[in-house]
């Protein structure tokens, strides 16, 4: 067990302080999944009829993602706003606009890589970028797929990098087998997307298999996808016009979200946390799997299915992580998004943590393995980077060393999420923690943008002493 362990009953009526070993039990929920979020607006833009939808997720990248369908004339309401998300209806525009509409995607790689698909597949010209982050990251991964397709698109360095601009071309794309070099929900999306409308069959084949949300909408939406191994295929409509039916999406928890309550729960002394509604799709959870490996508290209740997606509740208790962790390259599609707070719960861990052939985190919001790294490091933490992952050891009696400098998010959520947990732990771990000071908790929002209020109030609203 680490410090501040120790029974220490605050009296009625105090508030309950930043250090507070009182048992913290909590039922909560996280906000939309992100990914089904992108895919229940971009899939409902595509049909003539209202698309509605329950607890999609409220936060930026999702919000780029509408107004971006909105420029192509997709209608939008937002009905209900509720804690955990947003309900209402989309629906597509009667045609994709014919003179090139400017699309600004904020920061949000899964915008900008599914809507090049679906706007080739319609033949809508279009030119689409992002903010400094999102205007570094790769596009060549969805331009030379869609070129082979025939589609007319160029992107800035050599195709390389958005902007990305689609130019309107005298026939349908043409479908292809297209062997993806790298395991992408994003690029295979694009490319369902694109295929959609195009004639003939495609077919892609995956290095290892990402997350399969789009072959579950569609399939859940009556399009024929047929996944044999690695391998997908989806037969083409021939017709730029070709209209998707509506549907109504309850869309689930995030797990990527869920992980952050994960990482407190386990890391939090006396804690039971109960996390409701999560999507437990087995291409998203090898997070659990792998912290169960090293003796981790996870358990799933109330397994049931929505709308074609696995989802259950999540019972996570305080734990002792204890042996040598190795995540393989076949697990990383499994848990790409949450390595760094992978990274800050073993931080804890009576062991090593070593990640391999993770060479696609330098290729996210941030580099996510030199930039956690950094941090790491600069709370004292000994962790050897390679091009495709890093080495570290934990320690159950964690407490880092007084920062070097300000603590910094990199502009990207997900490292925001992870030091404002790992604070919050360690705030519960030991007396007379200080705050630590993180530069950029904003960037949360790009996932998760209550996150912070929820983590304040969590030691009053739990325990009822106040
Ligand atoms: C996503 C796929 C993943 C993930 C991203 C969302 C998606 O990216 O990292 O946050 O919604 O398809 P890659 O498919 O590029 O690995």
């Amino acid at each position: 067990m680490g410090e501040g362990t120790a029974p220490n009953q605050p009296a009625i009526g105090i508030t309950r302080k930043p250090y507070n070993p009182m048992p913290l039990q909590k039922t909560l929920r996280v906000p939309g999944d992100k990914s089904i979020s992108h895919r229940t607006l971009m899939l409902g833009s595509l049909s003539p009829d209202k698309t509605e939808f329950k607890g999609l997720l409220n936060s930026e990248d999702v919000a780029s993602t509408q107004a971006c369908l909105q420029a192509l004339g997709a209608t939008c309401e937002i009905t209900h706003r509720h804690e955990h998300g947003l309900d209402g209806w989309i629906q597509g525009p009667k045609n994709f606009p014919t003179t090139e509409t400017a699309l600004n995607v904020g920061n949000s790689g899964t915008t900008i890589r599914l809507l090049t698909g679906l706007i080739a597949g319609k033949n809508s010209p279009a030119i689409l970028s992002g903010d400094e982050s999102l205007n570094k990251r790769p596009m060549g991964r969805v331009i030379t797929p869609l070129k082979l397709m025939n589609a007319h698109i160029t992107g800035a360095d050599s195709d390389k990098l958005p902007p990305v601009r689609i130019h309107q071309s005298s026939s349908p794309l043409t479908g292809i087998h297209y062997e993806m070099p790298i395991a992408s929900a994003q690029v295979k999306s694009c490319l369902l997307l694109a295929g959609l409308f195009a004639q003939g069959d495609t077919k892609i084949t995956e290095p290892l298999p990402s997350r399969d949300h789009t072959e579950r909408m569609f399939t859940h939406l009556g399009i024929p996808v047929q996944r044999t191994g690695n391998n997908i295929q989806l037969t083409g409509a021939e017709n730029t016009e070709f209209t998707l039916p509506a549907s109504t999406w309850h869309v689930p928890g995030d797990f990527s979200s869920a992980a952050f309550w994960i990482a407190l729960a386990l890391l939090t002394p006396d804690c039971t946390l109960t996390i409701e509604n999560v999507g437990i799709n087995p291409l998203r959870t090898g997070l659990m799997n792998a912290l169960q490996r090293v003796g981790a508290n996870i358990q799933l209740s109330n397994p049931r299915t929505a709308c074609g997606e696995p989802v259950g509740d999540l019972i996570v208790s305080t734990s002792t992580l204890k042996g040598n962790l190795l995540i393989t390259p076949q697990e990383v599609p499994t848990l790409i998004d949450e390595i760094p707070i992978l990274a800050f719960i073993c931080l804890f861990l009576d062991g090593a943590l070593t990640v391999t052939g993770a060479e696609e985190l330098q290729k996210k919001e941030s580099n996510r393995i030199l930039d956690v790294a950094g941090e790491l490091q600069k709370l004292g933490v000994t962790i050897d980077t390679k091009p495709d992952g890093f080495v570290m050891s934990g320690n159950p009696n964690f407490y880092p060393a007084t920062p070097t400098s300000a603590l910094e998010t990199h502009h990207d959520h997900r490292t925001a999420l992870s030091l404002l947990v790992l604070d919050f732990v360690l705030s519960q771990r030991k007396p007379a923690h200080t705050t630590l000071p993180i530069n950029g908790k904003h960037w949360a929002a790009v996932s998760y943008p209550h996150f912070e209020q929820q983590l304040a109030n969590l030691p009053i609203t739990q325990s009822g002493i106040v």
